[in-house]
C-alpha cells in the first residue's frame, strides 16, 4: 500500500500564496511512485491551483463539501462541483464536528456523496479528551466508524481511507498533548477490528489509515512505523514549505 502524506492547510494561505507554495513544492518533491502527497487548500483555492497543478507529485483534496448535488443551498459547495478537481476530501474532521456541529448522519451522507461523485473520502474520527479520560475511546471510534461509513458498500469501501486525529493532540486544542506511537497503534488495531466487524477481515487490512495530530518532521518517522499507520495527517506543519517536505522524504525513507 501506498504512504499518503496530506496537508491539510485549513483556513490559511490565499490563492496567491496557495499558488507560490505549489510551484515551490512541485520543484522540491519528485514523482515518489510509493508516497501520494496530497494538500488540502480552502475551496477557494482548488479551481487555481488544479490549473497549476502536476498530478504526478501532488494531488488535491477538499476539507469539506456538502452532500447534495445541487439546489437551493445558500453557501454550500457540492462534490458534484469538485468532480474533476480534485482526488480526495477530508470529511468530519473534528473542526467540523465540533465548530460546525456536524453528526455522524450528515457526515456517512458526505461520504457516500463524495464516492457517488468519483471523489476518495478522508473520514476523520477521534475522541476528545475527557471521553479519553473516561475511558470511552473505543466507543466513540466505533460510533465515528460505524455512523461515518453506514452508507458504504462493501464495493466501495476501499476508496475511503481513514484518519485517526484524536482531538487532544490537535496542535490548535488548547493545552495539546503529543500522542505516543503505543495509543496510536491501539486505537488504529481498534479501528481494523470494527472494519473487519462490517466489511470482513481482508477488506480491514486494505484501507488506509493515517494519524494526525501535532505530526512534526521530528515525529513522523517514529508515527509511520506504527503497526497499521498508512499515512499522515498533518495541519500547521503542512503550512511550513520546508517542514512539509521533510516529512514527505521521511515517508520515502521509512517506505
Ligand atoms: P496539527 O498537525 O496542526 O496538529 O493539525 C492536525 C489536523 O487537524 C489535520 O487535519
Amino acid at each position: 500500500m501506498k504512504t499518503f502524506i496530506v496537508g491539510n492547510w485549513k483556513l490559511n494561505f490565499n490563492v496567491g500564496e496557495a499558488s507560490v507554495y505549489l510551484h515551490k513544492i512541485q520543484r522540491k518533491i519528485a514523482n515518489y511512485r510509493d508516497v501520494e502527497v496530497v494538500v488540502a487548500p480552502t475551496a477557494l483555492c482548488l479551481q487555481p491551483l488544479s490549473l497549476q497543478l502536476d498530478r504526478s507529485k501532488i494531488k488535491l483534496a477538499a476539507q469539506n463539501a456538502f452532500y447534495r448535488d445541487f439546489g437551493a443551498f445558500t453557501g454550500e459547495i457540492s462534490f458534484a462541483e469538485l468532480k474533476g478537481l480534485v482526488n480526495y476530501c477530508i470529511i468530519g474532521h473534528s473542526e467540523r464536528r465540533y465548530i460546525f456541529h456536524e453528526d455522524d448522519k450528515m457526515i456517512a451522507k458526505k461520504v457516500a456523496a463524495a464516492i457517488r461523485n468519483g471523489i476518495r473520502p478522508i473520514l476523520c474520527i477521534g475522541e476528545i479528551e475527557s471521553e479519553r479520560a473516561f475511558g470511552e475511546t473505543a466507543d466513540v471510534i466505533k460510533d465515528q466508524l460505524f455512523g461515518g461509513l453506514s452508507e458504504v458498500s462493501v464495493e466501495d469501501i476501499s476508496k475511503v481511507l481513514i484518519a485517526y486525529e484524536p482531538v487532544w493532540a490537535i496542535s490548535s486544542t488548547k493545552d495539546a498533548k503529543i500522542a505516543t506511537p503505543d495509543e496510536i497503534a491501539e486505537v488504529v488495531g481498534l479501528i481494523r477490528e470494527n472494519l473487519k466487524e462490517i466489511y470482513g477481515a481482508k477488506i480491514a487490512e486494505e484501507v488506509p489509515i493515517l494519524f494526525g495530530g501535532s505530526v512534526k518532521p521530528t515525529n513522523a518517522g517514529a508515527y509511520l512505523t506504527v503497526p497499521g499507520v498508512n499515512g499522515l495527517l498533518i495541519g500547521g506543519a503542512s503550512l511550513i514549505l520546508d517542514e512539509f517536505v521533510d516529512i514527505i522524504e521521511t515517508a520515502k525513507r521509512v517506505k
